[in-house]
């Protein structure tokens, strides 16, 4: 199977790119953040636990996120050709469990993806999106905050699939296209070295 990490700041393009991704190389989109917003429209145990943390830019905790994700992949892995993850791991402790996660399935990650995007573009990005958008935390200070937590976790995050062999950094400036060009050069020449 082909198992994909995207990883990055917010505003990276993670969902954009995720979206392309999925559909050329038929993967089943995973996307963290997605699927708590999910919880909380519908009030779910996980929605009202996750909804104090993310309306502040905080990271929802990892046990939580951690036995979330145990039970997506129960339902949605061995259902495509892999996966491609959007905003987990987020966290060094993420990063090992996950690694867990997938032995137990016999699986393990074959890239990460990690979009490189300045914090003056990130913020342009997402106060543009606020504008439409009605995330909870599409506001400045917010934004910021979430920005502030991402530097924070990135580099234990990134050090542990360098260690592996794994990682790959991309340019994310450019347009959406020139952006997916250079994602699927990386990954035909992992698939066919
Ligand atoms: P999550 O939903 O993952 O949000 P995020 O990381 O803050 O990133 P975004 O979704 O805002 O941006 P993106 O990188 O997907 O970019 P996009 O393609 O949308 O997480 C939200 C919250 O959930 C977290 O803060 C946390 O609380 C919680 N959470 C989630 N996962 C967790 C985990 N593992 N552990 C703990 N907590 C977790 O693009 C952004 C905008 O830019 C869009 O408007 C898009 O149209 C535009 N755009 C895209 N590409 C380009 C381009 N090339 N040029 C110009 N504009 C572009
Ligand atoms: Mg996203």
């Amino acid at each position: 199977m082909l198992n994909i990490i995207i990883c990055g700041a917010p505003g990276s393009g993670k969902g954009t790119q995720s979206k392309l991704i999925a559909e050329k190389y038929n993967l089943k989109h995973l996307s963290t953040g997605e699927i708590l917003r999910n919880e909380i429209k519908f009030q779910t145990e996980i929605g009202k636990k996750a909804e104090q943390f993310i309306s502040k830019g905080q990271l929802v905790p990892d046990e939580i996120i951690i036995t979330m994700l145990d039970h997506i992949l129960d339902k949605e892995m061995n259902h495509h050709k892999g996966i491609i993850l959007d905003g987990f791991p987020r966290t060094y402790a993420q990063a090992e469990a996950l690694e867990k996660l997938l032995k137990k399935r016999n699986e393990e990650i074959t890239l990460l993806l990690d979009l490189k995007v300045n914090d003056e573009e990130l913020i342009s990005r997402l106060l543009k999106r606020a504008e439409i958008s009605n995330r909870s935390d599409d506001k400045l200070d917010v934004i910021r905050k979430r920005l502030e937590i991402y530097h924070q976790n990135a580099d234990e995050v990134n050090n542990f699939y360098k260690k592996l062999n794994k990682y790959v950094a991309i340019e994310g400036i450019g347009t959406v296209e020139e952006i997916f060009s250079r994602i699927s050069q990386v990954i035909d020449s992992t698939i066919n070295p």
